[in-house]
């Protein structure tokens, strides 16, 4: 018996498919929908649990609502955030569409918060400044300390209103690429247990993050990277797969977020002296440095010994001073999360904290329209017919080696609507579905039946837990050649033993066994490229700092790396870092971006 003929199979027909229901994959279902065309949303969780849900502090934009701002401002931060690793047309693109990407969201109905003259308000954050580094901006827009929530809810009641069809619960299990054209995706039903093979013209990954390689994540324990997974399985390459932000203010032993927008309100960092040490780290920035200098800064602290507590191993975070007004009206959310996790009344005492990882520049890599790049020999801008990919699953590259804060909420919005542009100019609403062949849905179906009846001795919780730990010691802030020669061989170790893993559940229906091995399989790969691309990087850029090369060089490695696994191993190659705005012409832009 075939094995098609032991799963029961569900076909669906669209025009595009979209894996993932965060903030990237609802601004694009809500755009396609919206242009007529046939949508299907696939998503593992509910929508309204995607982790954007736990975005806090805000979304950039140079409104101007506090102060006076520039589109171009944001973009000089942003290239100089990426530590030169960033696109800067696609850095152009995404800071000149900011304000209208947040104006359009607050017409959506998304509740942020207001200044006193009635407009959105916008506080601080690390890295954004005014006048090409001269002054502090007042640039990210914010509901409260709970934007994400507010977008998220927002995003998916409009989907919803615009007839978006969802597919919840539902894990995406492979892309299927036939002659060189993604035609759709297979996904498993949680519910009922049945395989679903959708067919479309266009497929949209916003799978997010793959945090979760880690120990300590600020990442929900979804974010397992499903779709970067489904790429490498693919045959295609990640991007930039070495650079892992820390975000400097994850709650000591829990790695709960606890937001940027803290220190943007006023928040400072102490040592166990009770000194504000990052006036010496960065003198002008201070608390507000960019996250790879703050989380770099933290961690010197404590090899110096001037942690706090018993092991003096985390800093404090200090919120005392603001009082409880502010903490109630601007970092309501983050008050409570301190209290739960960490038993901290933030009124009166500071948050122990420590630099927890929180964000992966790296991803599928893609164009400023979503579109995935193949990179074929004769054209490095080739692109992948049918597929895209969005948010933080994507590469574009907008963050290069580091991250600001609050660009990710604008990525998600500002490449989502682009995607779903993208779309409605290429696509024929209602055209013909390609096809899909039985023979591609079945080398999908023989690894997840495989999995499924895997009887080895290893468990996925044991391998899991070695990969946390091995990403976390030997992936981390500081890295050098040992240590990730090490990573390299104990990731290769758990990679041979996931062959002899074993499960107890062998049924279809919620078998949670199942989904974590996976994901666990998914985990591994992106491990395992991102610590084979740390180790072949020999310079220090952004949150890649490599403690045997301490500068960046910029003549030998201000370039791209791509990775793949070809046949069970890990190739890398590179491309340029395109530093041309293209059509984005810097100069010829008014100067106030203000949309009102
Ligand atoms: O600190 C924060 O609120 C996180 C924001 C971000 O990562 O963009």
């Amino acid at each position: 018996m075939s094995l098609s003929s032991a799963y029961k199979i569900i076909r669906h027909e669209h025009d595009v498919v979209v894996v993932g229901a965060g903030g990237a994959g609802l601004r694009a279902c809500l755009g396609l929908a919206e242009a007529g065309l046939r949508t299907a949303c696939v998503t593992k969780v509910f929508p309204t649990r995607s982790h954007t849900v736990a975005a806090q502090g805000g979304m950039s934009a140079a409104l101007g609502n506090m102060g006076e701002d520039d589109w171009r401002w944001h973009m000089y931060d942003t290239v100089k955030g990426s530590d030169w690793l960033g696109d800067q047309e696609a850095i152009a693109f995404m800071c000149r569409e900011a304000p209208s990407a947040v104006i359009e969201l607050e017409h959506y109905g998304v509740p942020f918060s207001r200044t006193a003259d009635g407009n959105i308000y916008q506080r601080a954050f690390g890295g954004m400044t005014t006048h090409f580094g001269q002054g502090q901006a007042q640039r990210t827009c914010a509901a409260a300390d709970r934007t994400g929530h507010a977008i998220l809810h927002t995003l998916y009641q409009q989907s919803l209103r615009q007839k978006v069809e969802f597919f919840i619960e539902y894990f995406a299990l492979d892309l299927i690429i036939e002659d060189g054209q993604c035609r759709g995706v297979v996904a498993w039903c949680l519910e009922t247990g049945s395989i679903h093979v959708f067919s479309a013209n266009l497929v949209v990954l916003a799978t997010g993050g793959y945090g979760r390689a880690y120990f300590s994540a600020t990442s929900a324990h979804t974010c397992t990277g499903d779709g970067n997974a489904m790429v490498l399985r693919a045959g295609l390459a990640l991007q930039d797969m070495e650079f892992v932000q820390f975000h400097p203010t994850g709650i000591y032993g829990s790695g709960c977020l606890i937001t940027e927008g803290a220190r943007g309100e006023g928040g400072f960092l102490t040592n166990a002296s009770g000194e504000r040490f990052m006036e010496r780290y960065a003198p002008n920035a201070r608390d507000l440095a960019s996250r790879d200098v703050v989380s770099r800064s933290m961690t010197m602290e404590i090899r110096a010994g001037r942690g706090l507590g018993a092991e003096a191993d985390h800093i404090h975070l200090h919120l005392e001073h603001l009082g409880p007004e502010v903490l109630a009206e601007r970092l309501p959310g983050i008050s409570e999360t301190a209290k739960v996790f960490a038993g901290v009344d933030v009124t009166r005492e500071p948050i122990p904290v420590l630099p927890t990882v929180h964000y992966n520049m790296g991803g599928i890599p893609a164009n400023i329209h979503g579109e995935c790049l193949g990179f074929s020999e004769n054209d490095p801008t080739s692109v992948v017919p049918g597929l895209m990919a969005i948010g933080e699953a994507a590469c574009v590259s907008v963050h290069g080696a580091n991250r600001l804060g609050s660009n990710s909420l604008l990525d998600l919005i500002v490449f989502g609507r682009a995607a779903a542009k993208r779309a409605e100019a290429t696509i024929e609403a209602g055209g013909a579905i390609p096809s899909v062949t039985q023979d591609s849905v079945d080398i999908s179906l023989a690894r997840f039946d495989r999995l499924r009846h895997a009887r080895g001795s290893e468990s996925t919780a044991r391998i899991r837990i070695g990969m946390q730990k091995a990403m976390q010691s030997n992936c981390a802030v500081f890295r050098n050649h040992d240590i990730l020669t090490e990573g390299c061989e104990k990731i290769d170790t758990l990679v041979n033993s996931f062959q002899e893993v074993g499960l107890s559940d062998r049924s279809m229906i919620w078998n949670t066994d199942l989904v974590e091995t996976l994901e666990l399989e998914n985990l591994l790969s992106q491990a395992r490229v991102s610590v084979e691309s740390a180790l072949a990087r020999k310079e220090s850029r952004g949150a890649h700092a490599r403690e045997d090369f301490p500068d960046r060089d910029d003549e030998n490695w201000m370039k791209h790396s791509l990775s793949r696994l070809v046949e069970g191993c890990v190739t890398l190659q590179y491309r340029p870092v395109t530093v041309s705005t293209g059509d984005y012409e810097v100069d010829s832009i008014p100067p106030k971006a203000r949309v009102y």
